[in-house]
């Protein structure tokens, strides 16, 4: 145990080698050396299937949100897909709200196949805003994944270096004194939770 924050990532690629998951656990490791608790959400463990106001929350949503409410600081991970953040994160995201998000530091990660994952950190910044969470403004970026690693490890010094002050920026700014609520946030009708 540590007096430290507990800092939860959610890796939002279900893929078995996936590279966003491996980056979410550099900026783990780097998390747990500045005192942090630690946990990674896996979404292969959750049955989430896509969100139905109609349906009763399934258990292993209840299960993901009560994960992310224990959380000091979040990391949110994703591939780039078509430009954006994935669907698998965009579905953990909706079965969220307010009690998950709000006043919460998040950390953005992004990976992309090719040499441009800024707007799915971009879109994800939104969403976080519209929750009220406090986005940490240094982002990872991981482009060209496909020769982004060897052996688990960063190819490139820099891009490891990115990614390790991203865990440790949760840690830093875990407990950041709220700003006041977001113009996104109290347009935000949808997230009842409130
Ligand atoms: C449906 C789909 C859409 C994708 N769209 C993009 C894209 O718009 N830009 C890009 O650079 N890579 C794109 N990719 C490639 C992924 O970003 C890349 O394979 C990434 O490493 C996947 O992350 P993961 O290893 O965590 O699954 C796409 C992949 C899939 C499956």
């Amino acid at each position: 145990m540590t007096d430290g924050p507990h800092v939860v990532a959610i890796a939002g690629s279900l893929r078995a080698e996936s590279k966003s998951r491996r980056s979410l656990e550099h900026a783990l490791d780097a998390a747990a050396a500045g005192g942090a608790t630690t946990e990674l959400l896996d979404l292969r463990e959750f049955d989430l299937p896509m969100v139905d106001p109609d349906e009763d929350t399934p258990p292993d949503a209840e299960a993901l949100k009560e994960a992310v409410r224990g959380a000091d600081a979040i990391l949110l991970g994703t591939p780039v897909y078509h430009g954006s953040y994935a669907s698998p994160l965009k579905t953990a995201l909706d079965y969220c709200g307010f009690d998950e998000f709000e006043d919460k530091t998040v950390g953005l990660l992004a990976v992309a196949g090719g040499s441009f994952p800024i707007t799915a950190l971009d879109h994800l910044r939104s969403v976080c805003r519209s929750l009220n969470a406090w986005v940490i403004p240094h982002q990872a970026a991981v482009p060209k994944a496909g020769s982004a690693f060897e052996d688990r490890e960063f190819v490139d010094d820099g891009l490891a270096k990115r990614v390790r002050t991203l865990g440790r920026r949760a840690v830093q700014y875990a407990n950041i004194e709220p700003d006041p609520d977001s113009f996104e946030s109290e347009a935000n009708v949808g997230a009842v939770d409130r």
